[in-house]
């Protein structure tokens, strides 16, 4: 199946970085000045909760889609420190990533957690894009698909609507290491990806799920990345917060 049917994103991921006067630097010389074609292309970026607002404010560019990093499990109440789904749509933010490999392996975010967030994000309409990605010792013991298997397991129970969601491959190996993975792995994973979305959600899901890939990708490697047809986009860490963002997002609407 050809993937012309699904829209390629180009999402940058700033962690925990960035401040007022970056924010300020980066819309001016980066995001409002880079030329692409959203009938092409979805762009999207996501600071930190705290900043989202003042991205909003100085982005003239207003194709690129902003998005939070990630979302309470809870509904509003007595969760301190939590920012939940509601709160999100209601100032505006339509997006969220969730089970980013930090958040599991920093903040023990089980996969069942990740998986609560996708149906709260869903029930909330937002816009979910879901991470999973093996480590070292996985890929190196053969385990890549049993684990990516298991991250999906109960997301995939939670019978969400997958129109809401996008997924992610992101090798922790791979994350702000400098080592991509090859492009024959990048491709055959995804291909093995949309066969499991396939034999337990269903074909026609299967076919429209975005799968982004993760973990390395610049402006020297992302044209190879995102030319590949099982691949729909690109989750950004570190270059996203550089000028070569707009060579990538231009490479991507150009091809
Ligand atoms: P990286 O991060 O591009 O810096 O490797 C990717 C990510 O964590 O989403």
């Amino acid at each position: 199946m050809s993937n012309n049917i699904r829209k390629k994103l180009i999402a940058g991921n700033w962690k925990c970085n960035g401040s007022l006067s970056f924010i300020q630097n980066h819309c001016k010389n980066v995001l409002n000045t880079m030329v692409f074609d959203p009938t092409k292309i979805d762009v999207l970026v996501a600071p930190m909760t705290l900043h989202l607002d003042y991205v909003r404010k100085h982005l003239t560019n207003q194709n690129v889609l902003i998005s939070a990093q990630n979302v309470s499990k809870t509904k509003e109440g007595a969760f301190t420190g939590e920012i939940n789904a509601n709160a999100l749509k209601d100032f505006g933010i339509n997006w969220t990533i969730v089970g980013h490999s930090e958040r599991r392996a920093l903040f023990d975010e089980s996969s069942q957690v990740v998986a609560s967030k996708v149906t709260i994000a869903d029930e909330h309409k937002l816009n979910v894009i879901a991470c999973i990605g093996e480590t070292w010792d996985d890929k190196s013991n053969n385990q890549t698909l049993k684990v990516l298997e298991k991250q999906l397991e109960p997301i995939i129970q939670n019978k969400p609507n997958w129109n809401n969601i996008t997924l992610a491959y992101e090798p922790v190996w791979a994350i702000g290491t400098g080592k991509s993975a090859t492009i024959d792995d990048v491709h055959s994973t995804h291909v093995e990806i949309r066969k499991l979305i396939k034999k337990y959600v269903g074909e026609k899901q299967a076919n429209s799920l975005r799968i982004l890939y993760g973990g390395s990708v610049t402006a020297k490697n992302a044209k190879e990345l995102v030319s590949l047809q099982d691949v729909d986009g690109l989750l950004i860490g570190g270059a996203s917060l550089k000028d070569e963002f707009k060579t990538i997002v231009e490479i991507s609407s150009k091809l």
